[in-house]
């Protein structure tokens, strides 16, 4: 029955669809008189509430545009970054815009271009061609972080820890051309494979803009990431449009931890957080208004990829004397969003206990119907999870017995190492206790992640135990009893 009236819903949405807009070009909301069709994205003044269209917003003058950097500046200012911050950083490109420009991306790291069993994050600006301020931003964060790492704790935190990739514009043809779509004026944020609008999900219209972003996301393994936009000032996050196409508040699975992301960022700018308009300066977006064909959702569906939209500036196009105070309202939301990589989650590789391989397998926390993939080469996954609760945490590969565990998470990450057992093997407590510890090396003092020193599980979920008992009790003799007792093993991992 479910299933009915889902494919009745679907192909209803697909009629309207094709009825209501000639070419694919204005399905997917080209700027200049594009109709979205009914249904999809106009709804009661949402858009005008975002002025994301550029109907009653004033032409980009050419007096507005000074200071700000041109295409081929910006690709000069990524080329002289990667030969100034030559150790921690590499550059390369995604692939060409319409009109032929390279997308670049910096990536920032004590080992760019190595795996390492380390989490990644990705920044795209620019994503609208109208919408500067974050490709400025963007090479703003970069050259920061090159001048900080060694000295600002974030900094080396990130630099050591997390593979920072930063795209700052994907829309070069855009920004150009001064307005929202690219250079065949689609609006690339409306452009991916859709849940809820099939039509989408024709492959031959997709953008190259699109394509290399999916093509690098499906290559990438990425944690998390934002985007950024402008006009208005709210960190958005997903599902992004909802199944009816009714304005909604529509939740993913890991919406708390969305909602944990999105206030990271608020909470640490300037004023997002005192938004009249959004309470705390956060927004699901279907709730805002729904769009379909947005990258975010995309990125959480298909990528494994935990994506925020954030608006960072009320005002699209900013006189360019502004940037240097909006990068600094914005420099600690997107340094602690990047640190929030390391600094919460879970974390771990995962193993064969047969040869020692590392193993590409779901991780999957009970209650929540999301999968986080490990990496096919390293076996490591990185879980996003709202701190202070406790998570039952599975793991499962075909052809391997499935393994889990509960832990509590507090205020730090946690470190999760997994030994599976193939199938048919029977029980061989020798293989399946062992670490495989030798992967210790080149690891540094700010280590986050350990990885087996003897520590028996019997006495982490004791101490998890314990924990929720100090939680439960609130008795401040056994919390500092156990504090002390927490200190000694909460950087150890378990590996089960
Ligand atoms: C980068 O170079 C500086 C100076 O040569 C050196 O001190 C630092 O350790 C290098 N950093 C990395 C990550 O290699
Ligand atoms: C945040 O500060 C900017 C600049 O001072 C101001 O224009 C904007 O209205 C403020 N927004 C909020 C939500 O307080
Ligand atoms: C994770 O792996 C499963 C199969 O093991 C696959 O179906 C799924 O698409 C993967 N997810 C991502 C985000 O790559
Ligand atoms: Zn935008």
């Amino acid at each position: 029955m479910e299933l009915v009236s889902l494919v009745l819903k679907r192909l209803f949405l697909l009629l309207l669809a094709l009825l209501s807009c000639p070419t694919n070009t204005i399905a997917r909301g080209g700027d200049l008189g594009a109709h979205p069709p009914p249904g999809f994205m106009g709804r009661g003044g949402g858009l005008l509430a975002r002025r994301l269209f550029e109907d009653n917003y004033p032409e980009i003058t050419d007096e507005m545009t000074r200071g700000y950097m041109s295409n081929s500046e910006l690709e000069e200012a990524v080329k002289k970054f990667s030969k100034r911050c030559a150790n921690i950083s590499r550059i390369y490109s995604i692939g060409k815009s319409v009109q032929g420009y390279p997308l670049w991306v910096i990536e920032i790291s004590d080992k760019p271009g190595q795996e390492e069993p380390e989490p990644s994050f990705k920044f795209v600006g620019n994503v609208h061609g109208d919408e500067p301020v974050g490709r400025e931003l963007l090479m703003l964060l970069a050259n920061w972080l090159c001048d900080n790492y060694m000295t600002d704790t974030l900094a080396t935190l990130i630099v050591k820890h997390v593979h920072l990739h930063i795209l700052p514009t994907m829309n070069p043809d855009g920004f150009a051309l001064r307005r929202r779509g690219n250079a065949n004026n689609v609006d690339l944020n409306r452009d991916f494979p859709d849940q809820f609008y099939p039509i989408n999900d024709i492959k031959h219209s997709r953008q190259p803009e699109t394509r290399a972003i999916m093509t690098w996301v499906k290559e990438g393994h990425f944690t998390a990431s934002a985007s950024l936009h402008g006009g208005a000032l709210v960190a958005n996050y997903p599902w992004d449009g909802s199944q009816d196409t009714r304005k909604q508040y529509t939740a993913s699975p890991d919406d708390k931890t969305f909602r944990y992301m999105a206030s990271l960022y608020s909470r640490s700018h300037y004023n997002m957080s005192l938004s009249q308009e959004f309470e705390g300066g956060i927004t699901n977006g279907a709730l805002w208004y729904p769009i379909y064909g947005g990258m975010q959702d995309w990125n959480y569906i298909h990528g494994g990829c935990f994506e925020l939209t954030l608006e960072i500036s009320d005002n699209k196009w900013p006189q360019a004397n502004e940037l240097p105070i909006i990068w600094d309202y914005n420099r600690k939301s997107m340094l602690n969003l990047v640190a929030s990589l390391v600094k919460t989650g879970v974390h771990g590789r995962i193993f064969s206990s047969k040869d020692g391989h590392p193993l590409p397998a779901s991780v999957m926390i009970k209650g929540i119907n999301y999968k986080v993939n490990a990496s096919s080469t390293l076996g490591d996954y990185h879980r996003m999870l709202t701190p202070g609760e406790s998570y039952e945490v599975m793991v499962s590969m075909p052809g391997f017995q499935q393994k889990g565990t509960r832990i509590l998470l507090g205020d730090e990450s946690a470190s999760l190492d997994f030994i599976l057992d193939p199938d048919e093997a029977t029980k061989n407590e020798h293989t399946s206790v062992k670490g495989f510890g030798c992967s210790c090396d080149g690891k540094d003092k700010l280590e986050l992640v350990e990885y087996l020193r003897g520590v028996h599980l019997e006495i982490y979920i004791l101490v998890c135990i314990s924990l929720f008992l100090c939680f439960l009790l609130r008795r401040k003799t056994l919390c500092k009893l156990l504090n002390r007792r927490k200190q000694i093993t909460q950087k150890r991992p378990v590996v089960v």
